[in-house]
């Protein structure tokens, strides 16, 4: 594996170069994406009045779904690293007056604590496993977090019940510039998380209690739209930043490439159902150290 330095700046350019493509996409990965997240939702049982932290927020649609139930009495706050998606989580979000979600532009890794910690409970939708270092994330996640607060997460789990995942890199690969580097073994990617006794170590060493890693399977429904479909699936992943530089005939070629290998998951008529292999990933603060 990498030096931890090599993968944060990695993780760091590759977010800063497919943001422009989560920007694009954001209200219709917030339709599609939905099932991704409910059941860390669902296992939170947020109450009207809790502080809320939203790690790795993206465009904010959950955040602005956790601040819907929390605010006014509590807050709801997403952290992301890529400054482009808080700019335009702040800009889809923000309320007159500054109410509502409250977005914060950093890398979980890096900061000491987020701000407005300690917060009752923390979300993450599909991000941690993207960590360069998950521990020191993890840490700081723990340590913004009130004693006893709990955690609800999602991360895929492996790429044999993701069997989508994989088509948006291999359908447009060969019709675009250079890609990023894959990520090689433990090494932050979609599947870094596959193994849940690592995730149980990494949530151990950074201090949590009472861990459930649960399997959870859903069915995003995408519509019977390929040239839609194609496009959201190439600009959130790997091949997002070279598609956006490509010309449009070539974009054509890489969406005509994708759609063949979808085709499996498409009823005509009805629209894509794109089976999906989750960890459901529950944890609470030991609190030792909460600011
Ligand atoms: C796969 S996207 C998921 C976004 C959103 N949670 C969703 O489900 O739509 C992962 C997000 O994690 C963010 N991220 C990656 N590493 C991060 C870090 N070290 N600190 C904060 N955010 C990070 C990325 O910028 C990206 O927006």
């Amino acid at each position: 594996m990498e030096e931890t330095a090599t993968l944060r700046a990695r993780n760091s350019d590759f977010w800063a170069r497919t943001a422009p493509g989560w920007v694009h996409q954001a209200d219709r990965h917030d339709e599609i994406g939905r099932p991704m997240g409910a059941v860390a939702l669902d296992w939170l049982r947020l109450q009207a009045g809790e502080r809320v932290l939203d790690v790795g927020c993206g465009c904010g649609g959950t955040t602005a779904e956790i601040a819907r139930v929390v605010t006014p009495l509590g807050s709801a706050v997403g952290l992301d690293l890529a400054e482009a998606m808080v700019a335009t989580a702040r800009h889809r979000f923000t309320a007159p007056g500054g109410a509502g979600p409250r977005f914060v532009a950093g890398d979980i890794e890096t900061l000491d604590a987020v701000p407005g910690a300690p917060f009752d409970a923390v979300y993450s939708r599909m991000a941690l496993m993207l960590l360069a270092d998950p521990v020191a994330g993890l840490t700081t996640v723990r340590r913004s977090m009130r004693a006893g607060a709990r955690l609800a997460a999602t991360a895929f789990r492996d790429g044999r019940v993701n069997p989508w995942l994989s088509t948006a890199l291999l359908g447009a690969a060969a019709h675009l510039g250079p890609l990023p580097p894959l990520p090689i073994g433990d090494e932050p990617g979609p599947f870094a998380f596959a193994d849940p006794a690592r995730v149980t170590r990494l949530l151990t060493a950074a201090g949590f209690t009472d861990i459930g890693i649960h399997p959870y399977d859903v069915a995003l429904e995408a519509p019977d739209d390929p040239e839609v479909v194609t496009e959201w699936l190439i600009e959130i992943g790997p091949a997002g930043a070279a598609y956006r530089d490509a010309e449009p005939h070539i974009q054509g070629q890489a969406r005509a490439g994708v759609g063949r290998l979808l085709e499996r998951f498409l009823t005509t008529g009805t629209g894509y159902r794109l089976p999906t292999g989750l960890w459901l990933i529950t944890a609470r603060s030991d609190g030792t150290s909460t600011p």
